[in-house]
C-alpha cells in the first residue's frame, strides 16, 4: 500500500538506534526505504540488522552519512542533536530531528542558519501533537467552539528514573561505571516539547516569554546537581496574551494532564474527554469521542498513540510532494528554546525571560554567541580517577535493578507494600487491600535478592564514599530502607506476621 501518489521513494538512514528503530514498522507505506543506520552500540546495531539484513550498519557516522541516502533521522545523544544535525544537512541530506531540536541558544541559530543555506527539509519528531486526542482537540479548536485561547495546563510529567542508568531498552549503560550519556543529568525543563508542543499545535500560538521556580528537592536514585531530578513547572506566555502552565520532569507521581481554557469553552482530554460548552463556568458538560482525521488504522500500529506515525507522514510528505510538515525549523526553535529559558528562568530565581525569534536576524544576532549550558557531573567520570572496575563496574546494572518501570521490584515495589501496609487500615475498597497484600507477598520474594542488590551498591559506596555514584546510591538505600532489608530475615518475619495480622 502506499499514501503518496507517487513511485518516489526516499532512502532512509538513522543515526541512533535506540528510540530511532522505533520508526521501521510504518516506513515502507510512506515510500521510505531504511537502508542505513549508525550507532555505537553493538546490541543496538545488532537488533537492527535483525530487523533489516539488507541495510547497511555501522557505528562510524562519516561512513554512515557518505552511504547512499537522501535524509537522516536524527535520534542521537539529547544534547547533541544540533551537531548532529547540522553535520547531516551539510552532507546533503534531508533530516528529521528527535526533541529537542538544540541545547543552548547558540546551536539553536547555528541550525537555523544551516537548515536556510542547505535548502533540504527539517522536521522536528515531537510527536505528542499528533496523538489521536491532540489532533481531535485541534479540530474542534479550529471550529471555534473554545473561543480565544486563555490558559492552559498540560503535563508531561514522567518518571524516566532507571534511564539514568540505562539505554532505552533496558541494556545497563555499557562500561558499567559511567552513568548514561544525558539522563543522568539533564536539566528538568529542557525536555519541555511534549507539553508545550500540543498546545501550541492546538491553537496556532507562539510562545513569548517564560518563567520558572527552582524547585530545591531532587529525588532518590538520581546522581543529582542542582536542575536535574526534579518536577518543573513554568508558566508561558502566548502570542494572544493566554497563560500556559507547562509541567514537566520527573516526580513521584506521572500525569498528563491536557486541559485548555478560551474563552467561551473548555476541554479536557486527560482521560475521558470531555469539552464543557455554554459561554459559562457552569455550561454543559459533553463527552466526546475523538476520531483520527484519516489513515487512523495505520496510525494505530505505531507508538504514542499513533503520533509516531504521523512524523514519519509529515516529513515524507514535505519531501515528496513539497507540501510543509507542522514542525520547520523555526517552530521546533520556538518550543525547544522555551525550555532553555525555562531552566534560565528558574537559576535566576523566578525572572521572566523572553522567547527569541528565530526567524528575525537581530533575534539571532543576539543570541549567536551564546551556549551556556547548565552545570553538571560528567556522566563518565562519577567515580575518582583511579578507581577499580572490578568494584565499580557494576554500578549501572545494580542501579538498574533498584528502579524498573514495571514496579515488581527494587525500589517501588519495597514502597508500595511499606507505604501501603502503613494505609491499609484506612483503605476506602477492597480491591486497594488486595492489591497491598499482593505487594506485601511479592516483596517476601523479591526480598532476598533486593538485599543482595543493596549489599552490592553499599560495596560500591562504601569503596568511593564522595563521588557523585555514592549520591544516587545513598539515596536510594535510604529510601528502600537498606539496614531493614539487609537485616532478611527478620523482614521476613516482619511481614509475615503483618499478613497472618490482615486476613
Ligand atoms: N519523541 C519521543 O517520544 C521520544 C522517545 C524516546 C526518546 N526520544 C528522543 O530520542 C533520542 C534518543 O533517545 P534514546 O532513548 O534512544 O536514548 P539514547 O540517548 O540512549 O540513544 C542514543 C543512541 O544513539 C547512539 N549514538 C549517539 N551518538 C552517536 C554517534 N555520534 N554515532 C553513533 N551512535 C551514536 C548511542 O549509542 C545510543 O544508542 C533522545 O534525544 C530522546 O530525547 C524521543
Amino acid at each position: 500500500m502506499s499514501i503518496f501518489n507517487t513511485d518516489k521513494r526516499i532512502k532512509l538512514g538513522i543515526w541512533g538506534l535506540g528510540r530511532g528503530s522505533s520508526f521501521i514498522s510504518c516506513a515502507n507505506a510512506l515510500n521510505i526505504d531504511v537502508v542505513a543506520g549508525c550507532d555505537y552500540n553493538l546490541h543496538m546495531r545488532e537488533r537492527f540488522q535483525k530487523n533489516l539484513p539488507n541495510a547497511f550498519v555501522t557505528d562510524n557516522e562519516d561512513e554512515f552519512l557518505a552511504s547512499d541516502i537522501d535524509a537522516v533521522l536524527v535520534a542521537t545523544w539529547f544534547p547533541a542533536h544540533a551537531k548532529d544535525c547540522i553535520k547531516a544537512l551539510n552532507a546533503g541530506k534531508h533530516v528529521m530531528c528527535e526533541v529537542t531540536s538544540f541545547a543552548t541558544p547558540g546551536e539553536g541559530v547555528q541550525l537555523v542558519e544551516a537548515v536556510e543555506k542547505s535548502g533540504k527539509v527539517y522536521n522536528l519528531l515531537e510527536n505528542y501533537p499528533f496523538m489521536k486526542v491532540n489532533q481531535y482537540a485541534k479540530k474542534l479548536w479550529q471550529q471555534g467552539i473554545f473561543g480565544d485561547f486563555t490558559y492552559a495546563e498540560y503535563d508531561y510529567n514522567h518518571d524516566c528514573r532507571s534511564l539514568s542508568y540505562t539505554y532505552i531498552d533496558g541494556v545497563p549503560v555499557i562500561p558499567g561505571y559511567e552513568a548514561h550519556n544525558w539522563r543522568s543529568w539533564y536539566h528538568s525543563h529542557h525536555y519541555n516539547t511534549h507539553s508545550l508542543g500540543p498546545v501550541m499545535q492546538i491553537t496556532g500560538l507562539r510562545p513569548e516569554s517564560v518563567v520558572a521556580y527552582e524547585v530545591k528537592e531532587p529525588l532518590p536514585g538520581f546522581i543529582p546537581t542542582k536542575s536535574n531530578a526534579r518536577i518543573g513547572a513554568s508558566l508561558i506566555h502566548m502570542s494572544n496574551g493566554g497563560v500556559v502552565r507547562n509541567l514537566i520532569g520527573t516526580s513521584s507521581c506521572d500525569t498528563h494532564s491536557k486541559r485548555i481554557w478560551g474563552t467561551r469553552g473548555f476541554l479536557d482530554f486527560t482521560s475521558n474527554c470531555y469539552v464543557r460548552i455554554g459561554s459559562s463556568g457552569h455550561g454543559r458538560i459533553l463527552n466526546v469521542k475523538p476520531e483520527w482525521p484519516a489513515l487512523g488504522d495505520l496510525a494505530d500500529t505505531m507508538g504514542h498513540g499513533g503520533g509516531d506515525f504521523w512524523e514519519l507522514y509529515y516529513f515524507a510528505r514535505e519531501i515528496l510532494t513539497g507540501e510543509k510538515a507542522p514542525w520547520d525549523v523555526y517552530s521546533a526553535s520556538d518550543v525547544t528554546i522555551v525550555g532553555i529559558m525555562a531552566g534560565r528562568s528558574s537559576i535566576a530565581g523566578g525572572q521572566p525571560i523572553t522567547i527569541p525569534d528565530f526567524r528575525k536576524k537581530e533575534d539571532r544576532d543576539r543570541f549567536r554567541n551564546d551556549f551556556e549550558k547548565p552545570d553538571h557531573f560528567d556522566p563518565k567520570h562519577i567515580f575518582p580517577d583511579g578507581h577499580d572496575p572490578a568494584i565499580t563496574g557494576n554500578f549501572a546494572t545494580v542501579m538498574s535493578k533498584f528502579s524498573n518501570f514495571s514496579g515488581n521490584m527494587g525500589m517501588v515495589l519495597l514502597r508500595n507494600a511499606r507505604d501501603g501496609m502503613k494505609l491499609y487500615h484506612e483503605l476506602a475498597g477492597d480491591a486497594d487491600r488486595f492489591a497491598v497484600i499482593t505487594d506485601v507477598k511479592n516483596l517476601i520474594k523479591a526480598l532476598p535478592d533486593l538485599a543482595a542488590n543493596c549489599r552490592e551498591a553499599k560495596k560500591i559506596m562504601d569503596a568511593y564514599p564522595a563521588s557523585p555514584a555514592a549520591a544516587a546510591i545513598k539515596s536510594t538505600l535510604e529510601t528502600c530502607d537498606a539496614e531493614w532489608v539487609m537485616d532478611t530475615d527478620n523482614a521476613i518475619k516482619e511481614l509475615q506476621q503483618w499478613l497472618v495480622d490482615v486476613q
